[in-house]
């Protein structure tokens, strides 16, 4: 299993460059099982859900071509025929994002078999919501051997009404609505940038949708999508992400290639840290941190409050502010999993329920640990680049689920990381969180 050897004590400087975002490109490749043509998607991540994906849609009869060379961040899909519209549990066990298959292969083949998403590391992550929303769009639902199986010979329009925010249950219903019969109207829909990504796509396939970004979506059914070619967003967790790590190693980094308008909040709670943050272009952010850093609270909340994905990287960087950062998380219960690990490098953190009290600055020093999910891995390695001496991390594999040749981007603006393993050996697979 491969590991990280990382040497803290490095301030990161220069430029690094931002990815697409893979929690577009999931419901963006989900989406090409709604049509008999092709869908091209450029800027899709090299990491290991993206590949888990691929070989879903695969298995379920889709043709898919990697790219290779100039153009490997780029996925054409075809689904003319789906010899088998199932999801198998030794695929979806790997990656609870597969449910995103469930509302396409019932609007596309008029029926699904999804093995139930198991257990997971950050909580218990049902999907009953995707599932009443098939039901009131018509399906009929049925549970067996682990399996959910949906039938419906054409999925009709409805009202649906969230009970709870979700992001992937939205994308889910989403694809579903696209194919029904008339019009169906979502409330309390998730606002997330990655939702708007799909929605962009979906318009391009031929779909009839108003109001994606907002809390209440409007889709008037079609009854056929054709081809498309889409460019995925930046991955504004990864931009988030390098944010942190310029911050928490007092340097100057110039993050590229991401969105700005996408990293309000996480943009907001650094200035309040103390770190200065310009706005070059665009797509380019600086972060630059010589002063003493300040304590800051933080409280996790849908798009367009602070991500729940960057929570433990925040509280990487508050080990290191001066004072008292209280940090909620009101998404999903149990996210706390890199707690333990950065009390073992010396940071001074209490839990309480769904709330840390992280009291700093500490000096971290550098140990074995474990990394349990895809963020806590990536508040790890942050923990590990201001850490005195060497650490080691275990169970990298979670990182590349999500993250794209990290140590390669973070090396190349100063940091010493070396992987120790073989990144296309098979690894040891998890349902996992991210
Ligand atoms: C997505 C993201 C994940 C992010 C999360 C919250 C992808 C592939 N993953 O996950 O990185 O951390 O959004 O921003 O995009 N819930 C229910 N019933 C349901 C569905 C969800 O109770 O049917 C609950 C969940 O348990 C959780 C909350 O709703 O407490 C939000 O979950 P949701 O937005 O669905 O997360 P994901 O879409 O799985």
């Amino acid at each position: 299993m491969d590991k990280f050897v990382i040497r803290g004590g490095n301030p990161l400087v220069g430029t690094i460059r931002v990815s697409g975002a893979k929690n577009s490109a999931l419901p963006c490749m989900a989406a090409a099982i709604l049509t008999e043509e092709e869908v091209i998607l450029e800027n899709i991540p090299q990491v290991r859900d993206i590949a888990t994906e691929q070989r879903l849609l695969a298995s379920m009869g889709a043709e898919v071509e990697l790219g290779y060379g100039s153009a490997e961040h780029r996925t054409t899909i075809c689904c003319r025929t789906l010899s088998d519209p199932v999801a198998k549990y030794e695929i979806v066990k790997t990656m609870r994002a597969s449910s995103l298959v469930l509302g396409p292969l019932v609007a596309r083949a008029g029926m699904a078999r999804v093995a139930m998403p198991g257990g997971c590391a950050i909580g218990g992550r049902p999907i009953d919501l995707h599932i009443a929303g098939l039901e009131k769009m018509g399906a009929t639902i049925t549970q067996e051997h682990g399996y959910l199986e949906a039938r419906a010979d054409r999925l009709r329009g409805a009202h649906l009404v969230f009970d709870k925010i979700t992001v992937t249950g939205t994308e889910d219903l989403l694809m579903a609505a696209v194919l029904a019969e008339g019009e169906t109207l979502m409330e309390n829909c998730a606002r997330e940038p990655e939702v708007t990504d799909l929605a962009t796509l979906l318009i391009a396939m031929g779909a009839r949708i108003e109001g994606a970004g907002t809390a209440t979506i409007r889709v008037q059914g079609v009854p056929r999508l054709h081809g498309a070619r889409h460019r995925i967003n930046p991955d504004r967790i990864e931009a988030g992400t390098f944010l942190v790590a310029g911050a928490i190693t007092r340097g100057d980094l110039i993050v590229a290639d991401c969105n700005p308008s996408h990293l309000g909040a996480v943009i907001t709670k650094l200035q309040e840290s103390g770190a200065r943050i310009d706005i070059l272009s665009p797509d380019e952010i600086r972060v630059q941190a010589d002063g003493p850093l300040r304590a800051a609270d933080i409280s996790t909340e849908e798009y367009p409050g602070f991500p729940t994905d960057m929570q433990a990287q925040y509280m990487a960087l508050a080990t290191q502010a001066e004072g008292v950062s209280v940090v909620k998380e009101n998404i999903f219960e149990n996210r706390f999993m890199h707690v333990q690990e950065l009390v073992r490098m010396g940071a001074n953190i209490k839990l309480d329920g769904r709330t840390a009290t992280v009291r700093g600055p500490a000096k971290l020093s550098a140990a074995a640990v474990m990394c349990s999910d895809l963020r806590a891995s990536a508040s790890l390695v942050l923990a590990a680049l201001v850490a005195d001496g060497e650490s080691i991390l275990d169970r990298v594999y979670h990182m590349d689920r999500g993250y794209e040749h990290i140590e390669e981007k973070l090396c190349g603006v100063g940091a010493q990381i070396q992987r120790l393993g073989n990144i296309f050996a098979p690894k040891e697979e998890e349902v996992v969180a991210g």
